[in-house]
């Protein structure tokens, strides 16, 4: 026996997982193409310089980074957003705008292997480039409900705002690397740890009790929080506008007639550090980790050297995707296509099977061929356990009519059929 395995947080995909990541896939990029989204495939590795500009502490520290043989410090990608941006300030520059793009692929994070974190895991990621508008705000998050639900989920959205915090915390002329150690707190949910940090910081009073406000500050019933956050934060004039600006994209929300589960959240921040409005994220009953996350980031493409660019975006954890369907047990639809057997009753049958297995490949059938030289019997057991759908049997006998036998397994049919007509035999 071999001792080797998968590295640490690394994990193999057989047959049955890959069938329904690539399912899943397909759904992202579905919905990408709904929303009117143009892939784009970019390196998975980049320069440890791009990727760790705005990335925040947390996933910075989290990277898998390294010397090439070119002594360039480079890492793999811990997310798509650092590489888009990239894009957008070089080769896209002079594009016009909006555009919107999409990928899917590896991403690569340090992580502390659990159910539903690993250090190598899918996301699908769509950034809509170029407006600054609500309605694009909007869109991001009417497509993950889309996605979601297409693969049989029932999506519930966390929204937030960052202007609102950051609002306050600029007008309190606080330092950004404390407003951003606190943000970093709060992403984690240690709001005791955050609000100590900002006792010790200078700010108000005023400023301190607005803040404690906030974060006790959530609801699904929206338009009331929003109401509530506005008075909250009355005098700051940053945060107000923020304010109005989130009340905006969910009144387009529930204007847009897709009914969409949401809860408002005041004091929700986000790991990463280049957002600078609207956040989000994607839950779903019963399952205590987000499924996708994203949000507006207005200053990014200029951080990269680009014409200031606002753009708006969004990832999705396909393996957590893939999780939450095995729970939720919304496989269904996800049928296997039929697959057909071909079987030489002896040896020198086997060029014949060969033969009739292309054919049938032409005809755009699945095909497997007996490659084991089994005989009839055990290679027929095997068909059924392995719930293949016709056995194709090519015997002497027949041949010499230009025919074979067909076997079909679950209908427990067996027929003499004409080579000619084994395609149409098949799929009825
Ligand atoms: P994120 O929240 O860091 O956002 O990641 C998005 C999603 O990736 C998470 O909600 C989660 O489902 C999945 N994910 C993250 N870490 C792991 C892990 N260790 N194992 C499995 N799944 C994981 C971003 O990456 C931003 N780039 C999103 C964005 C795009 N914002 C604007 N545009």
């Amino acid at each position: 026996m071999s001792e080797f395995k998968t590295v640490r947080g690394m994990r193999d995909l057989l047959p049955e997982e890959a069938r329904i990541m690539k399912h899943i896939e397909a759904k992202a990029r579905r919905a990408g193409e709904l929303y009117g989204f143009k892939e784009i495939i970019t390196p998975i590795v980049e320069s440890y310089e791009l990727l760790s500009a705005k990335a925040g502490d947390e996933v910075r520290s989290r990277m898998f980074v390294f010397k090439d043989m070119g002594d360039r410090m480079i890492a793999l990608r811990p997310e798509f957003t650092a590489s888009v941006a990239r894009l957008v300030a070089t080769a896209l520059r002079t594009e016009p705008k909006p555009f919107r793009l999409f990928s899917v692929g590896s991403i690569y994070r340090y992580d502390e292997p659990q159910k539903g974190r690993y250090r190598e895991f899918w996301q699908s990621n769509f950034e809509l480039i170029g407006s600054n508008r609500p309605e694009a705000d909007a869109e991001i998050i009417l497509l993950t409900d889309s996605f979601m639900k297409s693969v049989g989920l029932k999506p519930a959205m966390k929204i937030g705002h960052v202007g609102v915090l950051r609002g306050i915390f600029n007008q309190e002329k606080l330092e950004d690397k404390t407003q951003n150690a606190i943000m970093q707190l709060m992403d984690k949910q240690l709001y005791d740890d955050a609000m100590e940090r900002l006792e010790n910081a200078e700010i108000s009073n005023e400023g301190l009790e607005i803040i404690r406000r906030l974060v006790e500050l959530k609801g699904s019933n929206v338009f009331d929080v929003v109401a509530k956050m506005m008075t909250t934060v009355a005098g700051y004039e940053k945060a107000v506008g923020a304010t109005e600006n989130l009340n905006e994209i969910l009144k387009l929300i529930s204007l847009s007639g897709t009914n969409i589960d949401m809860t408002v959240n005041a004091g929700f921040a986000r790991g990463l550090e280049y957002y600078t409005g609207m956040i989000f994220e994607v839950y779903v009953p019963d399952m205590n980790m987000a499924l996708g996350g994203g949000g507006r980031y207005d200053r990014l493409i200029e951080l990269f050297g680009g014409d200031p660019t606002p753009a708006v975006g969004v990832a999705h954890g396909l393996d957590r995707i893939m999780l939450g369907m095995q729970e939720k047990k919304a496989m269904e639809g996800i049928g296997q296509e039929r697959t057909v057997m071909v079987v030489p009753v002896q040896e020198e049958l086997r060029p014949e099977a060969l033969k009739i297995a292309q054919q049938l490949r032409n005809q755009d059938i699945r095909v497997e061929v007996e490659v084991m030289g089994r005989k009839m019997g055990k290679a027929l057991e095997d068909a059924d356990r392995r719930k293949i759908d016709c056995v194709v049997i090519v015997g002497e006998r027949e041949l010499r009519e230009g025919a074979v036998v067909l076997k079909k397994l679950e209908k427990r049919e067996q027929a003499t059929v004409k080579i000619e007509g084994l395609a149409e035999a098949i799929v009825a």
